[in-house]
């Protein structure tokens, strides 16, 4: 048997659990039924899971008002240790009111269910231009963050929570992973070093490319797509879900490689958003990230290697998990391989490289996308689902 060494541990050295006990849980939930009821987002809802599940580790709640200045000035949390992004819990001024300060109120799904309380001790109305200038690099309102962020409303509850019942989820039921899940699979299979993947779209060739890179390097893949909200044209989890599976079952070495989903909704801020995504990524036990080309991005509102330069502002000590940067990968024709312009002496006209746009595109029209580009089995569900989307 090999040496297992012990998991890398959480950001800020503890794994956050909010979960009440089942004797707290019933006694909480009478009390709750009789609390103001804030009916949460789908966005909410799945920030109430990282943070009660330890994903967004040190977070015990929604952030507060001197929170959520560090970060958005200073990507710190006030006690100095990494934080990106604000995790927000947002309302309109309009039932503003319902909700007063240093009290309790119950956080509900839009089926009614009370899932969580929290004890509000800030409400405060930020400058949203500012955190859209700071996070987002811009407060053009057609970017999807900026515009997702403004639509949750103007004024900001923060507290901890506590959860008294599960997210009652349809799908995926299988790969919903905790962090404690992941940290006790990793060290079943014995894996000291861990790569995790973020992704929002079906793994095609540059993905593979440098998934595999990366895992000639560690003990272990850990593919962990989002499956949060995503913009509207974004192919959905489901279909995605189809072709990890599949891509699994037939191009990976299936001991080497775990797949677990990711709660979060997608923000597409870029170089703030790596940083949040390793974070999380180093809470689910993994040591290393992949941070490519245009990591978490969205139009042409960053740099292509903007996400991977924003490591250079935190310490070693700072963030522990490694990203593993990656230029940008295409098939190469003179070579016959995945390459990157570090290895391939290709000109231009020999690299395949195909937009996400350019592959909607040629699955509208019915295309299947080139065996460059896709395996034939993912081309294969993008299509079919490409057509039930439009019968
Ligand atoms: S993301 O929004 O989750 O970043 P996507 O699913 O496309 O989008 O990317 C997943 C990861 O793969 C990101 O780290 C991204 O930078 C990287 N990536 C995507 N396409 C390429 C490519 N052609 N070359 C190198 N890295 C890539």
């Amino acid at each position: 048997m090999s040496q297992i060494k012990s998991l890398i541990q959480p950001h800020g050295g503890k794994l956050i659990n909010c979960y009440l006990s089942e004797n707290e849980r019933k006694e909480t939930l009478l009390r709750a039924s009789n609390l103001p009821r804030l009916i949460l987002s789908i966005r909410n809802i799945a920030d109430l899971e990282c943070i009660a599940n330890g994903v967004y580790s040190p977070l015990e709640g929604f952030v507060n008002e001197q929170e959520y200045n560090s970060i958005v000035k200073d990507m710190r949390l006030s006690n100095g240790l990494a934080w990106s992004i604000p995790v927000t819990l947002q309302i309109s001024e309009f039932v503003a009111e319902q909700y007063k300060l240093d009290s309790e109120i119950a956080l509900a799904h839009p089926n009614g269910e009370i899932l969580a309380v929290m004890t509000v001790t800030s409400k405060f109305k930020p400058d949203q231009n500012f955190e859209a200038e700071q996070v987002y690099r811009t407060a053009d309102e057609a970017h999807p963050g900026v515009a997702a962020m403004k639509r949750e409303g103007e004024v900001y509850l923060g507290g901890a929570i506590k959860l008294i019942k599960s997210i009652p989820y349809q799908d995926f039921l299988d790969y919903r992973l905790t962090p404690e899940a992941t940290r006790v699979e990793f060290a079943k299979r014995e894996w000291n070093t861990i790569v995790a993947f973020q992704t929002r779209n079906p793994i095609h060739r540059a993905h593979e490319y440098i998934t595999k890179i990366a895992l000639e390097l560690v003990d272990g893949l850990f593919i962990n797509p989002l499956v949060g909200q995503t913009k509207s044209d974004d192919i959905p989890a489901n279909v995605r879900m189809q072709c990890y599976q599949i891509l699994m079952e037939k191009y990976y070495p299936q001991n080497r490689v775990c797949l677990g989903v990711f709660p979060a909704a997608m923000r597409y801020a870029g170089p703030r958003e790596a940083i949040m995504h390793a974070i999380a990524r180093q809470n689910y036990g993994c040591t290393h990230f992949i941070v490519g080309r245009d990591h978490a991005g969205v139009g042409d509102y960053y740099g292509t290697y903007d996400a991977q330069y924003i490591f250079n502002e935190f310490t070693d000590s700072e963030l522990q998990i490694t990203p593993l940067k990656f230029e940008h990968a295409f098939y190469c024709t003179r070579t016959q391989s995945m390459a990157t312009g570090k290895t391939s002496p290709s000109t231009k006209e020999e690299r395949i490289h195909l937009s996400g746009t350019k592959v909607r595109q040629m699955l509208r029209n019915g295309q299947t996308p080139p065996p460059e580009f896709s395996r034939p089995e993912v081309a294969e569900i993008l299509v079919s689902s490409m057509k039930l989307a439009t019968v």
